[in-house]
């Protein structure tokens, strides 16, 4: 809907983002722990007891998120992720946490994980099966949002797999419609148009309406193809995809992987700044009780995090591709602007790059104040459009940057 301002006596067109999901979640970016990327489907607790799919898993992660500063960095979410079921319901139709492997059941785990002051997510599919084959919500929505709203669960991950394609946009809507019935607010994790995408371009003005936030493409892998894969795809569709972005619904690229095995560092750090310029939930999907200290320094980089949860809410965009150079840019709040520039030549050493070329350099007439932040932070001072500041860019690594602009007010005044 469009509104009629009035600005200085000029009329102009208001145009917000379509209607987001109105259950009061997600107006900034969710951000928390997901355990699919790194854990999978390992279900042999006899065997790999540390890091099968079990109540323990969860406990653990939530003792960590608190003890090793991931609450406190705004990680809040501790999200289970397919295979946590027993593989049949119960007498009256109902999801059981698989017994032998969650014996508190869910609605313990959820107590204790609300003890520690964070956010129990779970997982569920719109179809007949889940896809590594337990069951799936199809014919019972109502009976499953009920069952997560009784354990206290905060989101649900709802998956596509076993779906006629064709009813995938009823599914998810009579999911949206049973979590609210039940009064719980729960956060709605949508793959409506990952799974529509293949036969129609999906309808993202119903699915904000819908769900808080919606998977796209390919899942994420631990590796810099992965991640490329997910940019490209995001660039080359960021026209139908960003504008639906705003507070309460999101464009969700996949899990954060950083601080696993397959990127470098500079790849890691290329990830975390692309993800906050698209103002993508945070999940990662690692060990944290096993991390590399840098990787979780990089996850916990406040100037990053405030980038992805600014409070203008808008997805930034890739604005210019030249010389195997990517920029990209998300506007934020104060008229500030955060640029990326992305090297992803894969040869040779880091390359400079003319920072006046990226498209929302015109921000900085009459002139700007420029902050580094990645690779590492530097305070590069007050610039003009006509700048000859160069900045350093890594093969497959990022420069991150965030630009204030600065009137000469202080110049008119004396
Ligand atoms: C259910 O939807 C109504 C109308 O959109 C909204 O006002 C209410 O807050 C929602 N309740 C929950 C629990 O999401
Ligand atoms: C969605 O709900 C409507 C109304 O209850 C029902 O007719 C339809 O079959 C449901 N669709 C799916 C896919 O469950
Ligand atoms: C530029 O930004 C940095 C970092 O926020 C700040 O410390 C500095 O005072 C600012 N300089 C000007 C001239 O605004």
């Amino acid at each position: 809907m469009c509104r009629a301002v009035f600005v200085l006596a000029l009329t102009v067109l208001v145009c917000p983002a379509a209607e987001a999901l109105d259950n009061g979640l997600a107006l900034k970016p969710t951000m928390g722990w997901l355990h699919w990327e790194r854990f999978m489907c390992n279900t042999d607790c006899y065997k790999d007891p540390n890091n099968c799919i079990s109540e323990r898993l969860y406990m653990q992660m939530a003792d960590v998120m608190v003890k090793e500063g991931w609450k406190e960095a705004g990680y809040e979410y501790v999200c289970i992720d397919d295979c946590w079921p027993s593989h049949q319901r119960d007498a009256k139709g109902r999801l059981q946490a698989d017994p032998k492997r969650f014996p508190g059941g869910i609605k313990k785990l959820a107590d204790y994980v609300h003890s520690k002051g964070l956010k129990l997510g779970i997982y569920a599919d719109v179809g007949k099966n889940t896809c590594a084959g337990y069951p799936g919500s199809l014919g019972y929505y109502e009976t499953d949002a009920q069952t997560f709203a009784d354990w206290d669960v905060d989101l649900l991950k709802f998956d596509g797999c076993y779906m006629d394609w064709k009813l995938l946009g009823e599914g998810y809507m009579n999911m949206s419609r049973a979590l609210n019935k039940t009064g719980r607010s729960i956060l709605y994790s949508c793959e409506w148009p990952l799974y529509e995408w293949p036969h129609k371009q999906p309808d993202y003005k119903a699915i904000r309406e819908m769900c808080n936030h919606w998977r796209n493409f390919d899942d994420v892998y631990d590796s810099w193809s992965s991640i490329k894969s997910i940019l490209d795809w995001t660039a080359s569709h960021q026209d139908i995809i960003a504008p639906s972005a705003g507070p309460g619904g999101w464009n969700d690229p996949d899990m954060l992987v950083i601080g696993n095995f397959g990127l470098s560092h500079d790849q890691q750090e290329s990830q975390m700044a692309l993800w906050a310029i698209m103002a993508a939930p945070l999940l990662v999907s690692n060990d944290l009780r096993d991390i590399c200290p840098r990787s979780k320094k990089l996850l916990q980089n406040t100037d990053i995090i405030a980038i992805s949860q600014d409070p203008l809410g808008k997805q930034g965009q890739c604005t210019i591709k030249v010389d195997s150079f990517e920029v990209w840019e998300r506007p934020l709040s104060k008229k500030r602007l955060a640029i990326a520039v992305l090297n992803t030549q894969e040869i040779g050493g880091p390359r400079g790059f003319f920072i006046r070329a990226a498209p929302g350099w015109k921000i900085c007439d009459p002139q700007c104040n420029v902050t580094q932040i990645l690779p590492q932070y530097k305070e590069l001072g007050v610039q003009t459009p006509h700048t000859k500041l160069v900045v350093s860019v890594n093969p497959s690594g990022t420069t991150l940057l965030t630009v204030t602009p600065t009137s000469d007010y202080a110049g008119l005044i004396l």
